[in-house]
């Protein structure tokens, strides 16, 4: 078997510490199997700022796009605010270089944390949804843009073929789960949403048996609280889909335990938490690691068809969180160590 490259861009502030503990499960995990990887650092973000003095250096961007997958821990804080270019921008430039236009963001409730989300157990019972987040285009990328002292100009755009391979990568995806489907947008004002609308409607033909609706984005933040079991698969522009998955992780008990995938049509996908780089909790060791060993269980089940790899980490990561060795953010008072730890021990069964 060929020995798969994994490119790994540790980031900053929390990034190295949750990147050390989701390799050192992957090492565990990957111990008596077949699956041969080799792990390939790259400087990003901050830290390549700090190094290189740009946040996506032209080595990291090449080896990136040699790799069979690519993992990512978070980027970014207030050390590189106020650099001309800053970290951010290096995470926008690698998703658009890649073409990584889809970003899957999941929020399935674990029962054994429901009573840590704010949200009443019985609103949150049996939520499982998707969100296909649109990822290179839309508001973050539209051009002009422009800012002076007395005004600033972001451009949100989108064309229709843009808008209709994300919407077939929900389509697809709604055809393995529940087959709902639901365009979340703001296509009573803005003149991008109502061609969603449109392409949608196309799309939805060679889909027959998925139900499609749609929701304005106002209403589908109120309604991802009031009633998450209505959703199956979201699929959205890039901004609305950046604030709907940070709500929606809520409901899962924390932000700590999101993972997600990024992929484009060809080449390697990307995996990373959904949350940043939590300067406010760096260097205290109480990192929760979770987002970043289920984005290592996705890009095994996603890039390389390692089901049972996959299963076991998720697993363990269920048996630690049902023995309640649980970090700060899920009411616990384990280090990220102690629960990086428990749950390599709980890999061997
Ligand atoms: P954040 O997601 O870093 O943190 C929000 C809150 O969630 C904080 O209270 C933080 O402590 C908590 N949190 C997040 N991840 C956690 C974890 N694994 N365990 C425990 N608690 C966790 O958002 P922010 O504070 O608004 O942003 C901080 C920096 O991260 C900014 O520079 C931002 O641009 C960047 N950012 C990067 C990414 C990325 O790399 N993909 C994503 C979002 C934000
Ligand atoms: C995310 C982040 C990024 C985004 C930022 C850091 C540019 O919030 O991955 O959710 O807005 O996409
Ligand atoms: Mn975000």
């Amino acid at each position: 078997m060929s020995i798969k490259k994994i490119a790994v861009l540790r980031g900053d502030y929390i990034g190295p510490e949750i990147m050390k503990a989701g390799l050192a499960v992957l090492t565990a995990a990957t111990k008596e199997s077949d699956f041969s990887y080799q792990i390939i650092d790259y400087p990003f973000g901050g830290a390549a700022i700090d190094q290189t003095g740009t946040p996506l250096p032209e080595t990291t961007i090449q080896g990136c796009q040699a790799a069979d997958a690519i993992l990512l821990s978070a980027i970014g804080g207030p050390k590189w605010d106020q650099a001309p270019k800053r970290p951010e921008a290096g995470l926008l430039e690698i998703r658009n270089k890649l073409g990584l236009f889809a970003n899957i963001r999941p929020t399935k409730i674990n029962p054994i944390l429901a009573q840590r989300s704010p949200i009443k157990p019985e609103v949150i019972a049996g939520t499982d949804f998707v969100i296909v987040r649109e990822l290179t285009s839309g508001i973050y990328f539209g051009q002009p843009r422009s800012q002076t002292a007395d005004a600033a100009l972001d451009t949100s755009t989108y064309t229709a073929e843009e808008i209709e391979r994300i919407i077939r990568v929900g389509f697809q995806m709604s055809q393995h789960r529940k087959q709902h489907v639901t365009i979340v947008d703001k296509a009573n004002v803005l003149a991008t949403s109502k061609l969603w609308r449109q392409v949608a409607e196309k799309v939805s033909r060679d889909y027959p048996t998925v139900t499609l609706d749609y929701c304005y984005v106002d209403a589908a933040a109120m309604k991802i609280i009031s009633q998450p079991t209505f959703f199956d698969v979201i699929i959205t522009a890039n901004l609305f889909g950046d604030i709907l998955s940070d709500e929606a992780s809520v409901l899962t008990g924390s932000l700590g335990t999101i993972p997600s995938m990024s992929s484009g049509s060809t080449g390697p996908s990307l995996y990373e938490p959904i949350h940043g780089s939590a300067p406010d909790i760096a260097g205290k060791g109480v990192a929760d690691p979770i987002s970043m060993i289920q984005s290592i269980e996705m890009m095994l089940r996603e890039s390389f068809q390692e089901n049972q790899l996959a299963d076991q980490i998720a697993q363990a990561v269920q048996k630690t969180i049902a023995a309640k060795v649980l970090p700060p953010d899920l009411g616990g008072t384990a280090s990220t160590q102690v629960v990086t730890e428990q749950i390599i021990k709980n890999l061997k069964g």
